[in-house]
């Protein structure tokens, strides 16, 4: 059997009563801001390689995690508002504006983006890590940067606009709900490390597909790997539903284990197109002779793609 042990028992002890909160404390990088410039800086240039539009109004971030500074960063590179929805509250004000004095610097300077060095683990990689200088340019970062515009972002992350209609550049809603935000009302869709959690996630492309305006954009950056709860890195393909049940247990965040083709599958049948799929290829750590059923039909190129950047558009 595939499933770790631990993930088992981790699984099994969040059905005791108080045990369940000790699940999905941290969420990932967006504790660091140099992780938060990374991301978004990676997002962005490789729009701009799929000759993909690169400013936008209004950007929704889905499950920004322990800080906002990945849309910070979008609005430090000239993106209007910013709407981050997760399922949790992990941000904190305190936590928000530290990023976001660490994020005006790395932007002052032209810092370069951090890279596989520094950041071994983070997707999609880069061919160069330079400062985009002639994406961000000097009027760009001038009007992005000013102090008077610093200042209503910094007293946007004290006091978000409640709602995504309000005013305001920036907007937290946790928990969010569906229907929260109305169509059309915005022009892109971002996420780092998060479509692999939802459980409906055709219900999950039809919002944020509702969301877009036509000609809108989706970059979603997927880990399709079990996050360590097996013993290979695609163990969880190999789990039959009963033991993935038990290891899963109640805990905070579970895996919906969706590949790769999948993703890309409810785009399309979303009306977007997809336009970039830079995949990470690993050899796969088991065979198809030990996929569960219901993961029987995986192609070859899902069990060997262990995380994608997914960009698409929504057409008209
Ligand atoms: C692995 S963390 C990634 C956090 C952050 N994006 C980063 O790069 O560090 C996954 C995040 O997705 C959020 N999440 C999971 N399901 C979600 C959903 N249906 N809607 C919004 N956020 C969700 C979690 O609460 C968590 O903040």
């Amino acid at each position: 059997m595939s499933v770790k042990a631990r993930s088992l028992i981790v699984g099994m002890a969040t059905y005791i009563p108080g045990l369940r909160g000790l699940t999905g404390r941290r969420t990932g990088g967006t504790v660091s801001a140099r992780y938060c410039y990374s991301v978004w800086l990676r997002h962005l240039s490789i729009l701009q390689r799929c000759g993909l539009p690169t400013t936008f109004k209004t950007m929704v971030e889905l499950g920004p995690g322990d800080s906002l500074g990945i849309g910070l960063a979008a609005l430090l590179s000239g993106v209007e508002r910013y709407i981050a929805l997760d399922v949790i509250q992990y941000a904190s004000d305190a936590q928000n504006l530290r990023i976001f004095e660490e994020l005006i610097a790395l932007f002052k300077d032209r810092a370069p983006i951090p890279d596989e060095a520094e950041l071994p683990l983070v997707r999609p990689l880069l061919p160069s890590y330079a400062f985009p200088a002639d994406l961000l340019t000097s009027a760009r970062l001038d009007a992005a940067l000013h102090p008077a515009r610093l200042e209503l972002v910094r007293s946007g992350i004290t006091n978000p606009a409640p709602r995504p209609r309000g005013r305001g550049p920036v907007c937290y809603i946790a928990p969010w709900r569906p229907g929260v935000i109305e169509s059309g009302a915005v022009d892109l869709v971002l996420s780092q490390t998060v479509l692999e959690y939802p459980p409906d996630l055709e219900g999950m492309y039809s919002e944020m597909c509702r969301w877009l305006e036509p000609g809108g954009i989706m970059s979603h950056e997927i880990d399709f790997k079990s996050i360590g709860m097996t013993v290979e890195w695609n163990g969880h393909w190999s789990c039959p539903d009963t033991i993935w049940r038990l290891a899963a247990g109640r805990r905070r965040h579970r895996l919906n284990r969706e590949p790769h083709s999948t993703h890309v599958a409810l785009m399309q049948r979303m009306n977007c197109r997809v336009v970039c799929d830079e995949r990470t290829v690993q050899p796969s750590a088991i065979t198809r002779a030990q996929l569960a059923p219901r993961f029987r039909h995986l192609t070859d190129e899902d069990l060997t793609t262990s995380s994608a950047l997914i960009q698409a558009v929504k057409l008209a």
